[in-house]
């Protein structure tokens, strides 16, 4: 078992985790359309992650959390306001997966090691270093039909850490699996996480897989999505789903989030 872990960066990464900010989202709205035709999906929107911080980002589907995520990935640009990523690109996982089925576990995350630049006679090592990380050791030669669907998305996990970046943005990476493998891979994150020491922005619905995972949990509304309201949680971790501790807040944020549904119309 090696003890190297992702937080031995090259000094070049190592400026940006100086910054006080993993990211700082600055006041950003975004609209959609045509002038006189606009949508507002995004109004307003101010949110640091601390370096190291595990921030979800919680709301009803369709609030414009895949749309905050992505201006934050830079595949989109804000209407209004700015975004920083001192630390560089952030590293995206998605709920599909979007490995290449032609290709191995193991080619699939040497594909992401090639393009952040590492030479080809380091990739297999850390190739099947990142698939240890996630507890996939023997998947190496696996193809991506003879992987469960937490397996991809443990793949998924490896290929996103291959991009070496201090900022990991996770948009409801586990929203298609069954309960109990998500049960899995949240301990799994979490684990991975406290490791590598990674800032992470995570998307999701899920009230309770939001306080699981989360040191900080932020309520966006919607039509437009605004920040409605955010809490600390202060549960130590490794945390439970069941938890008497996550239960209790899942409820409280739960009415919050009722509230919000009931302001502004059902989904
Ligand atoms: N590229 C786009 N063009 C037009 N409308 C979009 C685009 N992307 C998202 N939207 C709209 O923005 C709203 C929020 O979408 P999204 O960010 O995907 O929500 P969520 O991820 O919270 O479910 C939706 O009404 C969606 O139709
Ligand atoms: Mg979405």
């Amino acid at each position: 078992m090696t003890t190297t872990t992702l937080t031995e960066q090259p000094a070049a990464a190592d400026t940006g985790t100086a910054a006080p900010y993993a990211v700082r989202i600055d006041h950003v709205s975004k609209a959609f359309g045509r002038p006189g035709a606009q949508q507002h999906v995004l109004d307003d929107i101010s949110i640091d992650v601390a370096p190291g911080e595990f921030v979800c980002l919680l709301g009803a589907s369709g609030c414009g959390k895949s749309t905050l995520l992505n201006l934050v990935a830079g595949l989109d640009a804000p209407s209004a306001g700015g975004i920083e990523t001192p630390g560089g690109r952030p590293a995206l996982m998605f709920q599909e997966h979007a490995l290449f089925p032609w290709l191995t576990a193991g080619r699939n995350i040497e594909l992401a090691l090639r393009l952040r630049g590492l030479p080809r006679a380091e990739r297999r090592t850390e190739a099947e270093r990142l698939l240890e990380l996630v507890r996939l050791s023997g998947a190496y030669g696996k193809r991506v039909h003879e992987l469960s669907g937490g397996m991809r998305q443990r793949v998924a996990m490896a290929r996103a850490l291959a991009q070496d970046s201090r900022l990991l943005l996770m948009d409801e990476p586990f929203a298609a699996l069954d309960a109990i493998t998500r049960d899995v891979l949240h301990d799994e994150l979490t684990r991975i996480w406290r490791e590598t020491g990674l800032s992470v922005l995570f998307v999701t619905h899920n009230v309770r897989e939001a306080v699981r995972l989360a040191e900080r949990v932020v309520l966006l509304s919607s039509r437009p999505g605004r920040i409605a309201h955010e809490w600390r949680v202060d549960i130590p971790q490794p945390r439970r789903i069941e938890d008497a501790a996550v239960a209790d807040l899942s409820v409280e944020i739960t009415e919050q989030l009722r509230g919000e549904i009931r302001r502004h119309g059902q989904h």
